[in-house]
């Protein structure tokens, strides 16, 4: 058989496997909890769900413009002017198959042997995974907990080289919940001046899931680096749509048809009665987003009391999306072998740190979009299982 060295190289996203082997323990009889995969526990609001059924009864069936309808590509226009003051050009916008897609196409487009991307560690592994795809060196930007778990400025800048086509930044992040600082961001951006020729892709999906009175800072409103921006943005978690294959993006003019075209290649369109349920999504009432993030709020502060609580862990306050990220080193187990043993032994799925990149040693993921009651009760299976 031929190689196929590039397939070789893909990586995954350990979150679906953990799902899949939750859910046959679950089929097996086992009561199992999951605090793995990150996605809304609350069905998509209803009128949303309508609006999509409306769509079909309508005899919205057929294909739409590679980029997406004109309405959403407008309303997601309207969305950002209206939540951040960003001014963005509709022709700028295309609708894509999920977020992940934003991150495929971009690093497509960078990677190449010889190429170096840089992307967050610990991070979403599928930074990682693409880049390895297209033969380009992945640089990880470390992200610490004794800064917050914040992309620190300083330490990015020094790790761009001649060679750095792309850097990949989120915030609000997964999977440490961590926040960066508009001052970090300015300084981030300061720096890039004196580094022209390197794209920034913004992964912005948890733009409204933020905690504290944070506010959320976009890439978008740094006009200086709008000519090199990707912005990766969706519905899947701010509207708990994460089934529909819902996302977009915003890219730089020089850069929009090249994207168009890889839509057109691979997916032709986002499938159309989905379009229209982001419509209602972007034009419809906010309230069902406030009420989830109030929820998220809430559970944050009962995730992170008991992981304190629990002997050899110990966890900083997430400021953003609906991950804990606790040091478990104190446990003395190696983080996969402690997700894997919490699940097959407790029944409470979680992800090893080690999922997210080398600097995950030592830490698990704890998704908290899950009710309050599976919470404390997988969180006090966790902790009998390590006080034992
Ligand atoms: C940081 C980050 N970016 C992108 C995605 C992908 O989102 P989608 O399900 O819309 O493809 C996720 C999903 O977990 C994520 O955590």
């Amino acid at each position: 058989m031929q190689t196929v060295a590039n397939f070789d190289r893909i990586g995954e996203e350990n979150a679906f496997a953990v799902l899949a082997r939750a859910n046959a323990l679950a089929a097996g009889g086992m009561d199992v909890i999951n605090l793995g995969i990150g996605q809304p526990d609350f069905p998509t609001p209803p009128h949303i769900v309508e609006a999509a059924v409306k769509a079909m009864r309508d005899g919205h069936h057929g294909y739409t413009a590679a980029t997406g309808i004109p309405e959403l590509r407008q309303a997601v226009s309207a969305d950002l002017y209206r939540r951040f003051g960003a001014d963005v050009n509709p022709d700028t916008v295309l609708i894509v198959p999920g977020g992940k897609v934003t991150m495929f196409a971009a690093i497509l487009m960078f990677g190449e042997p010889g190429a170096e991307i840089m992307y967050p560690d610990p991070g979403f592994p599928i930074y990682r995974s693409m880049i390895e795809f297209t033969g380009a060196t992945p640089v990880p930007i470390p992200i610490r907990e004794d800064k917050g778990f914040a992309v620190s400025a300083e330490e990015t800048l020094s790790l761009i080289t001649e060679k750095t086509r792309l850097i990949i930044l989120n915030s609000p992040a997964n999977p440490c919940g961590g926040v960066t600082p508009k001052a970090e961001i300015d300084q981030l951006v300061t720096g890039l001046a004196d580094h022209p020729e390197v794209a920034i892709m913004s992964d912005e999906i948890y733009d409204q899931i933020l905690y504290d009175g944070e506010e959320h800072v976009t890439l978008l409103n740094y006009p200086e680096i709008r000519n090199r921006l990707i912005l990766l943005n969706g519905w899947s978690k701010t509207y708990a749509m994460t089934g529909w294959r819902l996302g977009y993006s915003v890219w730089p003019e020089t850069l929009y048809d090249k994207a168009r075209k890889l839509a057109v290649n691979a997916w032709s369109c986002v499938n159309t009665p989905s379009q229209y349920a982001a419509l209602a999504a972007l034009t419809g009432p906010q309230d069902a987003v406030n009420e989830m993030v109030q929820a998220f709020d809430k559970r944050r502060k009962v995730v992170v009391d008991l992981l304190n609580a629990m002997p050899g862990v110990s966890c900083v306050v997430p400021k953003g999306a609906f991950y804990a990220f606790p040091n478990i080193a104190g446990t003395g187990w190696p983080a996969k072998k402690l997700a894997a043993a919490l699940l097959e032994e407790t029944g409470v799925a979680t992800i090893g740190g080690p999922d997210f990149g080398i600097l995950g040693e030592g830490y698990i993921r704890v998704s908290y979009a899950n009710s309050e009651e599976n919470i404390r009760r997988a969180l006090g299976r966790m902790h009998d299982f390590l006080s034992k």
